[in-house]
């Protein structure tokens, strides 16, 4: 597409450091590994590679725990690996995101270690810092987000200067405080290290969290058990000053031409907040709603429906059905996989896919003894490890991931949920994203075009055209268990099925199509 630029377009894929391809032999995944795979990557079409923090970290939030925002953990490599990765991508036309985490740093970074050395030093206000209560309270009610303590205070006292400091996340992830303009300019430092360096922009980790309320005041308590404390939370997050910040890092990114901001602004975000954050401030903010939405035809219609009309044509719509804080796709099943892979594909915005979800990883059920992630997912009592395991690249010894044991457990069915034997199957999932992303490169339809939903489906079906100039593309998904017939009489052209999630379908669209039970077709116009 003329004049877009190549993330409004583009398919980007997300790689978890620690598990994508681990080459010194150490049983977790490394730069020089990525670099290895990016071969692999082109083939499979995607435009840019956004890779979870491989900066210098205690790996107590493994990255996002950060003590050095312009260094690599030697468990990673080293600057020079990043340069060649840097040298890799750019041979292949491979644009590479990093993931800046910029609401909090490790415990042990060394401004938090000035910080917190005395009450007086030139470092202490780079955090948030307050008295205890009368009653040796902490100074007000925020929560933090480590739900494994869910009822914990954000607080936590500082035996040596007798004062709390805020952590929003866990204990080791103390919030730097960004109304301190000098905080401001040293992450924009960061930022400006990493694109001098050659990096295409960044993910903006947990970007709502950056203001906070200057009166400090108490959120809201409800005795209901349900009761969402971000999604009602006024003083903790989402202040107004957090968009003037980003605005200010975004200037850095307008001497990077290819350079994008995508944010992670939170789950529970309405589609007129997400616009929000998205005209004018960041270039894609996070849509996270089909990850919570029921894999249900007329709920997702409903989303898909509001959230497009509302980001309308001035901002960039996205979709994710997986990361590293989230149970992969999969857990569907695989023909739903096969079914949100090409929802996400097809619809207007840009899409995200989360590593291994194109072979169909299955979230690993990691026994108790092996567990990694101190975060403990609230409801079920599982931690994210569960989708962070190891890439399965072939049905070797630890699927080809290391010549170790690595440092999570490999899925059980790695024999048979490999790239290797998924490449050797021209039917399977991962053919079928090859496909998909294919297909979106030839079309403009799929790149930009408007969407329409189409009425008059089943309940259990979703229907819809994407459209660009003259060229019309047909996408109809069927979300239930049961065939389906849909009337496609009023489509009143003819279409032709390019991709079906089974790859197993081609030929002129019938005005009357039967669907198999999650099944879906993209169809061309032809005349
Ligand atoms: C990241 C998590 C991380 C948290 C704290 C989230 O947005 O995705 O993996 O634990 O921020 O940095």
């Amino acid at each position: 597409m003329q004049n877009s630029k190549w993330w409004q377009t583009g398919v980007i894929y997300q790689i978890y450091p620690r598990s994508y391809y681990d080459t010194n032999g150490d049983g977790i995944g490394d730069l020089r590994g990525i670099t290895e795979k990016l071969d692999y990557l082109a083939w499979l079409g995607v435009d840019g590679v956004w890779i979870s923090p491989f900066f210098v970290s205690l790996m107590e939030d493994f990255g996002y725990d950060v003590v050095d925002y312009c260094d690599v953990d030697p468990i990673f490599g080293t600057l020079e690996d990043f340069d060649r990765l840097i040298e890799k991508a750019n041979s292949l036309d491979l644009k590479i995101i990093l993931d800046l985490v910029p609401n909090h740093t490790s415990h042990e970074h060394p401004w938090f270690k000035e910080s917190r050395s005395s009450r007086d030093n030139p470092k202490r206000d780079w955090y948030i810092w307050r008295d205890a209560k009368p009653n040796g309270d902490p100074p007000n009610n925020w929560r933090n987000m480590t739900t494994g303590t869910k009822d914990g205070s954000a607080w936590e006292w500082d035996e040596t200067t007798e004062q709390y400091y805020l952590a929003s996340f866990a204990a080791i992830q103390p919030d730097l405080n960004w109304r301190n303009p000098d905080v401001q300019t040293a992450i924009n430092d960061v930022i400006r290290f990493w694109l001098e360096r050659g990096a295409s922009g960044f993910r903006i980790d947990m970007i709502d969290f950056l203001a906070k309320d200057p009166q400090f005041r108490d959120e809201e308590t409800s005795s209901d058990p349900k009761h969402d404390y971000v999604a009602n939370a006024k003083y903790h997050i989402n202040q107004p000053e957090t968009k003037a910040y980003v605005r200010a890092m975004k200037e850095i990114l307008m001497d990077f031409p290819n350079a994008l901001t995508i944010g992670e602004v939170g789950y529970h975000l309405s589609s007129q907040q997400l616009r929000d954050w998205s005209v004018g401030v960041l270039d894609i903010a996070f849509n996270f709603k089909l990850i919570h939405s029921p894999f249900e035809a007329v709920a997702i219609r409903s989303m898909v429906d509001d959230y497009d009309a509302t980001i309308d044509t001035d901002g960039q719509p996205s979709y994710v059905i997986g990361n590293h804080d989230m149970p992969r796709p999969i857990k569907y099943g695989e023909r739903q996989a096969r079914l949100a892979a090409m929802l996400v594909l097809t619809l207007r915005g840009t899409p995200f896919i989360y590593y291994g979800d194109e072979i169909g990883m299955e979230n690993v059920d990691v026994p108790l003894e092996r567990r990694q992630d101190p975060h403990v997912v609230y409801e079920t009592g599982k931690t994210r490890d569960e989708c962070r395991t190891p890439m399965q690249w072939n049905s070797e010894d630890f699927a080809g991931f290391s010549s170790v044991e690595p440092w999570l457990p490999i899925g059980e069915h790695y024999s048979a949920i490999n790239v290797e034997a998924a490449q050797n199957d021209p039917y399977s999932l991962l053919m079928l994203h090859r496909a998909l992303i294919q297909l979106r490169k030839e079309s403009h339809a799929l790149q930009s075009g408007d969407y329409k939903p189409m009425d008059g489906t089943p309940s259990d079906c979703f229907a819809f055209y994407r459209t660009a100039g003259n060229q019309k593309v047909l996408v109809v998904l069927n979300f239930s268990g049961e065939k389906q017939s849909v009337d496609l009489s009023l489509a009143d052209q003819n279409f032709e099925i390019k991709v079906s999630t089974q790859l197993n379908r081609k030929g002129q669209l019938e005005s009357v199509t039967e669907l198999q039970p999650y099944e879906g077709i993209v169809a061309v116009q032809i005349g």
